[in-house]
């Protein structure tokens, strides 16, 4: 089973009109599945062909991506969002025409359950499923860093659930752990492991690094556990900026002032810090409290705060309950939770100037469309 889409919900996903969607797809030569429905037959799209047009308009009508970023996703409370807005951020960036790379920094694998990978999964079962092969998650981020026992080039451990212009997943499993553990060690015996993530970055994007080029992807994003663990340290000292979930209740909003602390220490000692993006989740206006909590959090943060929210939405949890899983703006691209996400990823594309002035160019290869 697969996810389809017709014009109306594919248009809306991209947020283009059905007329210009049709004239995209036309014009990047892409071939696109059509259903017979009585005499006449229309277009069915999937999740790939999206990608694809997204792709290929940014390359060719511009905006075009103008700068590289690395972002996490990141507040001490669990249970805030962050794995949902991870996977719908990394989604919409790449419905904008981003390159994106999103990694799973969690052991639970949540973020890589919701791009439909199972980290249980067996190569047995999967065969006795009739599943492919590519569905088993074998690797993780561990294996892409230096020091590990076996090291894989990108290409193995990576996960193309939507096809190569969709986000490309480095997945998770139960054995990160070991990874953090690693850091840790590593930092007790006085290396600078908090520098890891932006060493195989930098690395990675500079071409130094044997299969593993990430000098493709022009946003790199961090799905971080609710814990200050190495890993997560690590993530933050790597990004351009950390996009931080609050749902305007007391606990997530002092989750802010430690994640502020924590900011100060790096700036402390590495002379820098990302910038602090709070994004209000599960917003609801008519909430008495969530407008207190929104007020309260403007005076302290200011600009931080996002000006746009994300509503509450059972579409969230109903996404994740759909088979085959996806983010909610793949899953149900019409939703209005999804226009928040599409509305709060432009915000942060413009806050970091990811995109030329429409018309310019970075020096971005057009890219075919298969
Ligand atoms: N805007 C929203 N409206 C309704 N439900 C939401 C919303 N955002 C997230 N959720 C739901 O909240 C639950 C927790 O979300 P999620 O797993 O993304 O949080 P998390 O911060 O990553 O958790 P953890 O700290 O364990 O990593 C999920 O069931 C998700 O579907
Ligand atoms: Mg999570």
């Amino acid at each position: 089973m697969s996810i389809t889409y017709r014009g109306q919900a594919a248009a809306a996903a991209l947020g283009l009109t059905i007329d210009t969607l049709r004239r995209s797809a036309d014009d990047a030569g892409l071939k696109v599945e059509r259903k017979q429905t009585g005499a006449s037959s229309t277009r069915v799209f999937r999740p790939a062909d999206l990608f694809s047009i997204a792709r290929w308009r940014a390359t060719h009508h511009g905006p075009a991506p103008a700068k590289r970023a690395v972002m996490a996703v990141w507040n001490p409370k669990g249970g805030i969002g962050k794995t949902t807005l991870a996977g719908n951020l990394a989604v919409a960036l790449a419905l904008q025409g981003l390159r994106v790379l999103v990694v799973d920094l969690d052991f639970q694998g949540s973020l890589t359950l919701g791009f439909g990978y199972d980290s249980e999964l067996t190569l047995e079962e999967a065969k006795a499923q009739g599943r492919p092969e590519d569905d088993v998650i074998e690797y993780h981020l561990g294996h892409l860093l230096p020091g590990a026992d076996e090291r894989q080039p990108l290409a193995r451990v990576i996960k193309k659930p939507w096809g190569e212009m969709g986000p490309h997943l480095v997945p998770a499993d139960l054995m990160l752990d070991i990874v953090d553990y690693r850091l840790l060690v590593e930092t007790l015996s006085g290396a600078q492991s908090d520098l890891a993530l932006t060493k195989w970055i930098a690395e990675g994007r500079a071409g130094k690094t044997p299969g593993c080029d990430l000098s493709i992807y022009d946003a790199i994003l961090f799905d971080c556990p609710p814990s200050k663990n190495r890993l997560t340290r690590a993530a933050l000292l790597a990004s351009d900026a950390v996009v931080s979930p609050v749902n305007f209740e007391h606990y997530s909003t002092k989750a802010l002032s430690y994640l502020a602390i924590v900011l100060n220490e790096m700036v402390e000692h590495y002379g820098r810090c990302p910038e602090l993006m709070i994004l209000g989740n599960e917003h609801d206006p008519q909430r008495v409290r969530s407008s207190m909590h929104v007020a309260a959090i403007a005076a302290q943060y200011g600009d931080a705060l996002l000006a746009q929210t994300v509503r509450r939405s059972e579409d969230f949890p109903r996404a994740l309950d759909s088979e085959p899983k996806a983010p909610l703006l793949l899953a149900r691209p019409t939703s209005a939770a999804a226009d928040d996400v599409r509305a709060v990823a432009r915000l942060i594309s413009a806050r970091l100037g990811l995109f030329t002035a429409k018309g310019g160019s970075r020096t971005v290869e057009p890219q075919h469309v298969a």
